[in-house]
């Protein structure tokens, strides 16, 4: 379609006929398991706030604390004055947290994905990546002057053939952790093994794992007992489970350097804001201690499938806090949100681009304050729901 007025109207209009038309909502509270719309009160279920802290009153006292300290904005990139004690310290308290050697601040998750690419991916490289990772990966590959593969999703066999496949040349995999629109697991043993055979890198993006999973909840990684060597590479975000904003990539310190020097999402960009680096070094702390968080979260999540099961309605391969309920076409999925908004819970409909064609879904998201009854009246009223959409 043309790109002239009419053009754009065109498409416009198609998008809408197709079920495919995005929408905001303006929600008038802070985040946490409900949320007001308006004047309204619904139960969210579609947040990436996982542990409740993007309105944790400790988090909260500290970014006040922090502001007055060191005032809104960084001023210039990292490169220039932005890089302040607060950044400085949260990189040491990530690199020990994560039991990695260095770590990098990043202002979004979406700059750490193409900084990797723009300072690791030459014209050499061959990118293998799962197909259904989060756009950030792929756009890093795509923007970046390598070329970009991609498997089928978590298909080892798969990954294998092409790694043999492109053996001659620089292999570098990138993959979600937990990914984020399914909540299912990146296959992380096995594809470590194939890039000790193959030399390749592992680049595992765990923005959604992290927090959640492990021990101390330091993500998949721990859970799996991988170390660095294995996975070289690990991306992290402060807007999930942090409940800000920002991200992270944490490796050697070689690679740190090297991101340093020349990934230009790290370079022409305003540093993350100091007073959001200050309060993410409490948000780590918050996090070691949250193994009752984690608890909670895994509860539920047994308690959600149950019912799922029992109501026989479509469960997922996911044992994750991100429980997709997959419809296929994106008008039903969007009926379903509407009829579940009407009930005033709030669960999105994922649609395409953001998932493969005919697995439009509903993303359901189990934090750590959400309740067992709210989990029963999420799944009763999905019940009722589908029943007549
Ligand atoms: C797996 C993954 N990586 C990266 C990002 C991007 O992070 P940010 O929101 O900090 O740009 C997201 C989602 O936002 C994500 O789900």
């Amino acid at each position: 379609m043309s790109s002239d007025k009419v053009g754009l109207q065109q498409e416009i209009d198609q998008r809408k006929k197709d079920g495919l038309f995005r929408q905001r909502q303006v929600m008038n509270s802070a985040q946490g398991p409900l949320i007001k719309i308006e004047h309204e009160t619904f139960i969210n279920f579609s947040s990436n706030d996982y542990l409740g802290f993007a309105n944790n009153e400790n988090l909260k006292a500290c970014l006040i604390d922090a502001v007055s300290k060191y005032g809104i904005g960084a001023g210039s990139s990292q490169l220039l004055t932005g890089h302040l004690s607060p950044h400085k310290t949260l990189e040491g308290k990530l690199a020990q947290f994560l039991n990695r050697d260095a770590a990098l601040v990043f202002p979004t998750g979406y700059q750490a994905n193409l900084a990797i690419a723009s300072a690791l991916i030459n014209s050499k490289t061959v990118v293998l990546q799962d197909k259904l990772n989060h756009a950030s990966l792929i756009d890093a590959a795509l923007l970046s002057r390598g070329r970009l593969v991609r498997y089928r999703h978590n298909d080892i066999e798969h990954l294998k053939t092409l790694m043999e496949k492109y053996k001659h040349q620089e292999l570098i995999i990138m993959t979600d952790g937990v990914f984020s629109m399914g909540g299912d697991c990146a296959r992380l043993i096995e594809m470590s093994h194939l890039c000790k055979t193959y030399n390749a890198i592992l680049i595992v993006d765990d923005a959604h794992g992290i927090g959640v999973l492990g021990e101390t909840g330091a993500g998949l990684l721990e859970e799996l007992n991988l170390n660095q060597q294995q996975v070289p590479l690990l991306v992290g975000t402060f807007g999930k489970s942090f409940g800000a904003a920002g991200a992270f990539v944490s490796g050697s310190k070689l690679h740190v350097e090297m991101f340093i020097q020349k990934a230009r999402t790290y370079i022409y960009t305003t540093a993350l804001l100091p007073a959001i680096a200050a309060t993410m070094i409490k948000a780590i702390d918050l996090i070691k201690e949250g193994n009752n968080l984690r608890k909670n979260i895994k509860n539920l999540i047994v308690q959600y499938r149950g019912l799922i099961k029992e109501y026989g309605l479509n469960s997922s391969e996911s044992f994750s806090h991100i429980q997709p309920l997959i419809v296929g076409e994106p008008n039903k999925a969007l009926a379903l949100s509407k009829a579940l908004y009407k009930k005033k819970i709030l669960v999105m409909a994922i649609r395409p681009p953001t998932v493969p064609k005919d697995t439009s879904r509903l993303r359901i998201s189990i934090t750590a304050t959400h309740t067992e009854e709210q989990i029963k009246t999420l799944v009763y009223e999905i019940n009722k729901a589908n029943s007549i959409v």
